[in-house]
């Protein structure tokens, strides 16, 4: 039987100094002055009609993705943020993360975010490297980096991720070591540690980059660098994800782990579960900011409804809870799919002869192996 997990709120902050070149995110370069109270006036709309598929339920994170949000001023977090907790319960000491780009820092910044609610940080450094963040098409240098990242701290800010990228053009494991060792400099109490991939319809996958390291030279960086990080007191709990004891992200686990998410803003995904009528519906957002803005007050800003049929469960649980060290229990599986386990077992039983997973006290664990090869892993649940 369906049960209610933790439930999130994503929200969508569409726009960027400008767009790097492998990036395929819902991300429009910002031309001329952007319009910050429109889009929040834009957000609360969408919000609000999307409040009865969510009545009586308790925000437990909230998370502003982009994009770029530390675009947004402080001013415009804080009349969504107060808005917003005027529709829905917040609960009591919920994580507020803002993703935040290093270029946009601007003096006097974050006390405010900070004052506004926003108490976590997340920073897109991607390198330390001077050329490699060059050729990655970003905004911002190594020093700047640090300086935003200083700024935050001075302002209060200790709960911080850090973004990192490896497998870059022209990156050696040295240099992809030296980046870590930088960023483990700074004290963050979280690491995101990202293979760069050549995603489709981006300037990367049209003009791939010279000297890429290869699949074998970026999984040894990937090898070095995880003893690195776990070195430095990290605990690896998810294929890209490390975070100090206590400090894992709980707006991310909530959606490894197949819960519940309203999505707001241009291009917002949200998957919400109805048990009354034993539905889990996905809905996503049309994606132009334009578009978006101008229909916000309507039911013609989705970009689409699907409802997750039995046959499709298993695949989208799979997709991220096997990207967790600490896999998954099966009752979990029960709880968030509707499904009984037996739903699964030959699939089970296949990666189990595979070396891809090991079953232990009624929990679903990947195997080292099985998270270099997730892929195929999850591949086996697809009908
Ligand atoms: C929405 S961005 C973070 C905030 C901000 N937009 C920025 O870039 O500074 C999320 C993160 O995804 C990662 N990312 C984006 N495109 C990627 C790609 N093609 N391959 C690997 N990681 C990628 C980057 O580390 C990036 O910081
Ligand atoms: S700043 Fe972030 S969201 Fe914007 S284009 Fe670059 S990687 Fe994508």
């Amino acid at each position: 039987m369906l049960t209610l997990s933790p439930l999130s709120l994503y929200v969508h902050l569409p726009w960027c100094v400008r767009k790097c070149p492998y990036c395929d995110f819902n991300s429009h370069e910002g031309r001329g002055t952007l319009p910050f109270d429109g889009y929040v006036d834009a957000l609360l709309a969408d919000l609000d009609q999307d409040l009865p598929l969510v009545w009586g339920r308790t925000i437990t994170s909230v998370f502003f993705g982009g994009g770029t949000p530390s675009l947004f001023p402080p001013a415009a977090i804080d009349r969504f943020l107060q808005a917003a907790s005027a529709r829905l319960r917040f609960a009591p000491s919920l994580e507020i993360t803002l993703e935040t780009n290093p270029g946009t820092a601007e003096h006097g910044r974050f006390g405010h975010y900070l004052a506004a609610g926003v108490n976590r940080l997340s920073f897109g450094v991607q390198s330390f490297d001077d050329g490699c963040l060059q050729r990655l098409g970003r905004i911002h240098d190594s020093a700047q980096a640090e300086v935003a990242i200083k700024l935050a701290q001075d302002a209060g800010y200790g709960n911080f991720n850090i973004d990192l990228m490896y497998a870059l053009p022209g990156q050696t494991l040295a240099m992809a070591e030296y980046d870590i060792g930088r960023a483990l400099a700074l004290r963050p109490t979280h690491l995101s540690h990202y293979q760069l991939t050549l995603e489709p319809n981006t300037v990367f996958a049209a003009k791939p980059p010279a000297n890429i390291p290869d699949e074998d030279a970026a999984w040894d960086i990937q090898e070095h660098c995880q003893r690195l990080i776990a070195d430095a007191g990290f605990d690896h709990y998810e294929v890209s994800a490390y975070a100090k004891p206590g400090a894992q992200c709980a707006h991310s686990r909530n959606d490894w782990l197949f819960g519940d998410y309203l999505g707001i803003g241009a291009g917002a995904h949200g998957k919400i579960t109805l048990p009354a009528n034993e539905g889990i519906l996905r809905r996503w957002k049309l994606k132009h900011p334009t578009a978006y803005m101008a229909s916000a007050t309507s039911d013609a800003r989705i970009g689409g409804d699907e409802w997750l049929d039995a046959s499709r469960r298993p695949f989208d649980f799979m997709l991220n809870a096997l990207r967790l060290t600490e896999g998954f229990a099966l009752s979990l599986f029960e709880a968030r799919t509707g499904l009984p386990r037996t739903a699964i077992a030959e699939e089970l039983q296949t990666a189990i002869a595979r070396g891809w997973i090991v079953i232990e006290n009624d929990r679903v664990l990947p195997t080292e192996f099985g998270q270099r090869f997730g892929n195929d892993v999850i591949a086996l649940f697809l009908h």
